[in-house]
């Protein structure tokens, strides 16, 4: 993983701004409340300082009491009026920060989900759910925690400044010098902690995402560890990650506060400074005692922003950090086509795609000359090449590791092609909408992913408005109905995180029904009924067979009963296509498909009774 690197901090932070333009208006709405607080807040000193002076010249003698009283009892009132207006302003400006900041991590969520989605199936092998998470909640709640912070901070520390600055320079102008000195300098100070401290940062959030990653998955498999009991090492890595954030920790915050007790022994000694010549002002007759009362109170106003400002800087860091995250994932390259997919989705609800026109003699699904790799490495597949006819029902045949599974990720449009062309209905597939390429073919994967929810809710994910009948009818014929039927909830059974309270092979009925409800032209079967025992694949063979009458196929098996019907076999050796021909042609040709025969049949002659290879 790459060290994360922080400048151009500020251009982040306008592109946040610019990514949610939408809440301007919320933001207007904060920053003119944060301004009216400020101005309230500014009348404070004055009013004491006015009330000081009217005591002193009571005290003195040189006011009647009676009159003095009354003008110091309105200038509390008018007091209770500034904190009043101060009180209701900052809790409206803080119901609009909060609301502002949970629509903008609505927006920033949104559309991070968006982009997933649609980043192209390479991106995801790379990461780790769980990091991916991680990451997303990490930076988006740090760009919203700096919003909201800036929002309703930023505007009455740029005013309260100001007019420090403004006021002190009208008194006395030494003052002013002295605050012009100590805001770059803080500020100096505080950027520089901040580069060292967000290098530790990045660095205890990769410990982090790395763990996060690895928790996912462990608790996602939670079975195979119990199994191979490896809570404890688990457990080990998992601590150790964390134990190094410990430690980075620990240098992380003694720098910190180390350059904090500097920076704030600067201030204490330029504030040294400014109550010296406040003093000494006062003494010399320079000052009444309330302008003294004034000048005190507004340099403890300056103090706050000073002190925010660092606070803000370090925000600005973590959210400048998070927001450049988020817009790495966001500019990751997304193919055209799958920028479309949100557009187009609506035609992929309809179950049955309009099937494509064909010319005569055409193949429906072709590969010519295909060569891929998964990464830059090693092609998986050699200059690869077949046609599948209308109708007609192929099967790949090979060893294990051998490329099948891969040529259905070519096909699906989940991988390009590095060499070579793919067509399907006579449209290269880098043509067509992915959309439409896809609710062209009907696939059961190898491992039978479902989702958690219902039977329902996954028999129909293909097709969200089919009847109860027509899910029903696609579980008959995957043969699925009977155990459905059997459970407390049927149709409504909850089945799990990726299905795991069904067993293999009722979770593969279960993906063979839903690829039947589907209902496309082109079916893909990819080991779709391998975890079935005999009967109960007969019964969904028969199922499928029906399914498949009239359909393009494409049907790989390593148990060779189940391609025993098919039209014609495609054998893969090493990535290389290396026989094509009906399954009694192969049967006798000596190759793959005939050895693998000889060896399925050989230690079981009872199956061979009924094995048809003439099919
Ligand atoms: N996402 C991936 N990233 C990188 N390499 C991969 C990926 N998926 C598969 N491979 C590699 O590609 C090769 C072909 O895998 P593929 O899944 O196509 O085999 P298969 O013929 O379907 O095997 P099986 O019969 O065991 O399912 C394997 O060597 C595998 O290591
Ligand atoms: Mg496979």
């Amino acid at each position: 993983m790459n060290r994360r690197s922080y400048p151009g901090g500020v251009s982040s932070l306008l592109r946040i701004a610019r990514f949610t333009r939408e809440l301007t208006p919320l933001y207007l709405a904060i920053i003119a409340c944060s301004v009216l607080t400020a101005v309230a807040g500014l009348a404070v000193p004055f009013l004491i300082g006015r009330a000081t002076d009217t005591v002193a010249a009571a005290l003195a003698g040189s006011t009647p009491v009676d009159a003095a009283l009354r003008t110091a009892i309105w200038l509390a009132a008018a007091l209770l009026l500034a904190e009043l207006v101060q009180t209701v302003l900052s809790n409206v400006g803080g119901w609009y920060g909060d609301v502002m900041s949970n629509r903008m991590r609505t927006i920033l969520s949104v559309r991070y989900y968006d982009k997933l989605l649609h980043l192209p199936q390479s991106w995801f092998d790379a990461e780790l759910t769980g990091t991916i998470v991680a990451r997303l909640n990490r930076s988006i709640t740090e760009i919203t925690n700096f919003a909201k912070m800036f929002s309703n901070m930023f505007a009455t520390l740029l005013i309260t400044t100001a007019a420090v600055l403004a006021i002190s320079a009208w008194y006395a102008w030494p003052l002013t010098v002295l605050l012009l000195i100590v805001f770059p300098v803080y500020v100096w100070l505080t950027a520089l902690t901040s580069k060292r401290w967000q290098r530790l940062e990045g660095d205890k959030n990769e410990q982090i995402d790395i763990a996060s990653g690895r928790f996912a998955e462990v608790v996602g498999q939670i079975r195979v560890v119990k199994s191979f009991v490896r809570e404890r090492s688990e457990l080990q890595d998992f601590t150790t990650r964390f134990r190094a954030t410990d430690s980075i920790t620990a240098a992380q915050s003694s720098h910190w506060h180390r350059m904090d007790s500097l920076r704030r022994a600067v201030l204490n000694i330029v504030f040294f400074g400014i109550y010296a010549i406040i003093f000494e002002r006062t003494v010399h007759g320079a000052f009444t005692l309330g302008e003294m009362v004034l000048l005190i109170q507004l340099m403890t106003m300056a103090r706050q922003p000073v002190q925010n400002m660092s606070f803000v800087i370090d925000t600005a860091q973590h959210a400048i950090a998070g927001s450049k995250d988020y817009f790495r994932v966001m500019e990751t390259e997304v193919d055209d086509r799958a920028a479309s997919i949100m557009a187009q989705a609506d035609d992929a609800q309809q179950a049955s795609a309009p099937a494509p026109q064909l010319a005569p003699g055409q193949a429906m699904v072709s590969f010519d000359d295909v060569s891929f790799a998964y990464e830059k490495g090693e092609d998986v597949l050699h200059h690869i090449s077949f046609d599948i006819a209308p109708g007609e029902k192929v099967a790949l045949v090979g060893e294990s590791g051998g490329g099948k599974s891969t040529i259905v990720n070519l096909l699906l449009g989940l991988y390009s092609a590095r060499e070579g062309r793919i067509e399907v209905a006579g449209h290269q597939i880098d043509t067509i909408p992915l959309v439409r390429l896809r609710s062209r073919i009907g696939v059961v994967f190898q491992d039978a992913a479902l989702f958690s929810g219902t039977i329902r809710e996954n028999i129909a994910y293909g097709y969200p408005g089919a009847t109860d009948e027509q899910v029903r009818a696609a579980a008959v014929r995957a043969n699925a109905d009977r155990f459905i039927e059997r459970f407390e909830h049927g149709y409504d059974q909850v089945i799990g995180e990726r299905g795991l309270k069904l067993s293999g092979g009722q979770r593969q009925r279960i993906a063979v029904a839903r690829a039947i409800l589907k209902d496309a032209p082109i079916l893909v079967l990819d080991e779709a009924t391998s975890a079935l025992d005999t009967k109960a694949e007969r019964q969904v063979q028969a199922g499928l067979d029906e399914l498949m009458r009239g359909r393009t196929s494409l049907i790989i098996a390593h148990r060779l009963s189940t391609i025993a019907g098919v039209d014609r076999i495609v054998t893969l050796r090493d990535g290389r296509v290396d026989e094509i021909g009906s399954p009694a042609e192969l049967a006798v040709s000596g190759g793959i498909y005939a050895q693998l025969l000889e060896l399925q049949t050989a230690g079981n002659t009872k199956k061979l009774a009924s094995f048809d290879i003439t099919g």
